[in-house]
C-alpha cells in the first residue's frame, strides 16, 4: 500500500472512496463539503440525517454516490469533540475509516481530515500510521489467504501538500511496529533466541547499526549467572543481543532500551499449570520485539542520539539441566539470588542485561518486559505499568506515550515491599508475595541499576489483544515501539 499526498482540491479528487473527518455535533456541511454535497445531489446531508450521524469518535457511516462522479463512495468518520481531539484520535479515526473502505472493496482511499493542533506534519503522520497499522494482516502462517478481496492499494492525503517527510516518518515507524508484531505473533518454534539474534543482525546490516551477539561462553565470562540460570534447561543456545545506533555527529544523549526476550516461558520446574495460559507464552519476548522494532525505526529515522538495544534472549524450559526451585544464582554485579520460583525468570534475565547497560555510561535506561500477571490484574489489557524512581524519565515517557497513544500508568515503587524479597540465605529472593507482585518485580530490577536513571515498563497486558482494538487488529500489537521512538526523538531536542 502506498501513502501519497494529493495536491488535488477535494472536489477534483478521483478515486474509490473518500473519507471525510467531522467533529462531533458539527456535522452541518460548510465550504468545500457543502459544494461536494451539492455536486452529489445532497447525498451527504441525507446520509447524516438518515443515520442520525453525530460524528462521535470513531463512528462511521458510508454511502454509494451516483454513477458518473469522480468518486464511488463516501465515508463520514467521527472525530469526537474538537476540544478532546488528541493525536491518537486522528490515528483511530483513520483506522476506522480505512477498515470500512477495505470492507467496501476500495482500492483507492482519499482522506480529508481537519488538522490536529494546527499541525499538518503530525496530522499527516497520524493518518498514515493509523491506516497502515489497521490494515496490516498477518498471513504468514496461512497456506492460503482467507481474505481474497481487493486490498487498498493507494491512500491519498488531501490538503497536506509538502508533508512528504511526515509520510516517510510514518512508514519508518510502522515498519518497526510491524516487525515487533510479527516477532510476537510467530510461535516459539519459529522465533527462537537464534531468530532474535539474526533479526538484530539483519537490522544492523539494513540500517547501518553495530551489532554484537554474546554467546553462552561470553556471558559466562561476564558472570551473567542469573541470565544463564534461566537459559540452562533449553536445548537452544542463549543469545545476548547488543545493537548500537550511533549518530554521525556527537550524540546529544546516550540511551539504552532493554527488552525481555523469553521466546517461550514454560515456567520452568514451577511449571505453568492448566488454565495459566502457557500456550500463549510465545509473547514473552514482547519486550525484545519492541526493542528490535524501535531499532529498525530509529536506524531509519537517524536521530542525534546514541541508542543501545539490548536483550538477553532465551527460553524458560524444563529438563534434567533445569534450575531447581531454591537454587542460588549470582548475577554479573555479584549479587546472589535465591530462585524461590523458576517462573519469575524474566527479572533474572533482565538483571544481567541491566548490569551490562549500566556499565555503558548512559543518560538513561528503559526496559520493557512482559513481566507479571500482577500488572495485568492491576491495569488491565490496554495499559502498561511504568515503574521508576526517576521523575524526569517518568515524565519523558508519559509525554512520549501521550504522543503515541500507547497507554501507560506510573505505579509506586514502594521500597518497604522489598522486605518481601528478603532471603535467609542469599542477597534476595526472586519472588515476593502475590499482593503488589508487579511492584516487587520492579524493586528486584532496581537492585541491578547503580547510577543510571532507569525506568521499567511492564507490558504483559498491552503486548497482545484478543479482539480488534482501534488500529490494532486481534493479536500482537507491537506495543512500545512508537512510545520508544517518540521518547528517543524527544530526548534529542
Ligand atoms: N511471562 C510471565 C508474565 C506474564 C503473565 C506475561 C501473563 C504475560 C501474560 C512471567 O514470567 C511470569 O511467569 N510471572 C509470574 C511471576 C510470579 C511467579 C511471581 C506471574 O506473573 O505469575
Ligand atoms: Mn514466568
Ligand atoms: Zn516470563
Amino acid at each position: 500500500m502506498a501513502i501519497q499526498l494529493s495536491d488535488k482540491p477535494l472536489l477534483e479528487w478521483a478515486g474509490d472512496t473518500l473519507a471525510i473527518g467531522l467533529f462531533e455535533d458539527a456535522v452541518e456541511l460548510t465550504g468545500e463539503l457543502a459544494t461536494l454535497n451539492e455536486k452529489l445531489a445532497g447525498v451527504l446531508k441525507e446520509l447524516i440525517a438518515e443515520e442520525e450521524f453525530t460524528a462521535k469518535a470513531n463512528s462511521t457511516v458510508f454511502t454509494r454516490v451516483a454513477a458518473g462522479n469522480l468518486i464511488r463512495k463516501v465515508i463520514l468518520v467521527g472525530l469526537g469533540k474538537p476540544e478532546a481531539l488528541k493525536l491518537d484520535s486522528v490515528r483511530r479515526a483513520a483506522a476506522a475509516a480505512a477498515r470500512v473502505a477495505k470492507k467496501q472493496k476500495s482500492k483507492t482511499l482519499g482522506f480529508s481530515f481537519p488538522l490536529w493542533n494546527n499541525d499538518p506534519a503530525a496530522t499527516a503522520q497520524a493518518i498514515a500510521e493509523g491506516t497502515q497499522l489497521a490494515l496490516y494482516q498477518d498471513i504468514r502462517f496461512k497456506s492460503e489467504p482467507e481474505d481474497k478481496g481487493p486490498q487498498i492499494e493507494t491512500v491519498d492525503l488531501l490538503g497536506f501538500a509538502g508533508q512528504e517527510a511526515a509520510i516517510t516518518r510514518a512508514n519508518q515507524i510502522v515498519s518497526g511496529v510491524i516487525l515487533a508484531r510479527q516477532l510476537v505473533a510467530a510461535p516459539a518454534n519459529e522465533v527462537t533466541p537464534i531468530t532474535l539474534a539474526e533479526t538484530a543482525q539483519a537490522i544492523a546490516t539494513d540500517h547501518g547499526l553495530q551489532v554484537e551477539i554474546l554467546e553462552r561462553e561470553d556471558c559466562e565470562k561476564l558472570g551473567m549467572g542469573a541470565f544463564l540460570g534461566v537459559a540452562q534447561a533449553s536445548d537452544l543456545p542463549p543469545k545476548f543481543i547488543h545493537l548500537t545506533y550511533k549518530p554521525e555527529g556527537t550524540p546529544k544523549k546516550k540511551l539504552a532500551i532493554i527488552g525481555k526476550g523469553l521466546t517461550f516461558d514454560s515456567g520452568g520446574l514451577n511449571i505453568k499449570g492448566a488454565g495459566s495460559g502457557i500456550e500463549t507464552m510465545k509473547i514473552d519476548m514482547g519486550g525484545a520485539a519492541a526493542t528490535l522494532g524501535a531499532a529498525k525505526a530509529i536506524g531509519q529515522l537517524k536521530p542525534d542520539v546514541e541508542v543501545h538495544f539490548i536483550s538477553a534472549a532465551t527460553e524458560n524450559m524444563i529438563s534434567g539441566h533445569a534450575m531447581h526451585p531454591g537454587d542460588i544464582l549470582k548475577a554479573s554485579n555479584g549479587k546472589t539470588i535465591e530462585v524461590n520460583n523458576t517462573d519469575a525468570e524474566g527479572r533474572l534475565t533482565l538483571a544481567d542485561a541491566l548490569v551490562f547497560a549500566d556499565k555503558l555510561g548512559l543518560d538513561a535506561i528503559v526496559d520493557l518486559a512482559t513481566l507479571t500477571g500482577a500488572c495485568v490484574i492491576a491495569l488491565g489489557d490496554d495499559i502498561a505499568g511504568l515503574y521508576t524512581p526517576d521523575d524526569a524519565v517518568a515524565s519523558q515517557l508519559e509525554k512520549a506515550a501521550e504522543t503515541s497513544g500507547e497507554k501507560l500508568w506510573r505505579m509506586p515503587m514502594e521500597e518497604k515491599y522489598f522486605e518481601g524479597l528478603k532471603s535467609g540465605i542469599a542477597d534476595m529472593k526472586n519472588t515476593g508475595p502475590r499482593p503488589g507482585g508487579s511492584i516487587t518485580a520492579a524493586l528486584f530490577l532496581k537492585q541491578f541499576v547503580k547510577d543510571t536513571p532507569w525506568a521499567h515498563l511492564d507490558i504483559a497486558g498491552p503486548v497482545w489483544t484478543d479482539k480488534e482494538n482501534g488500529y490494532n487488529g486481534a493479536g500482537a500489537t507491537g506495543y512500545g515501539v512508537r512510545t520508544l521512538v517518540s521518547w528517543v526523538l524527544g530526548t534529542g531536542d
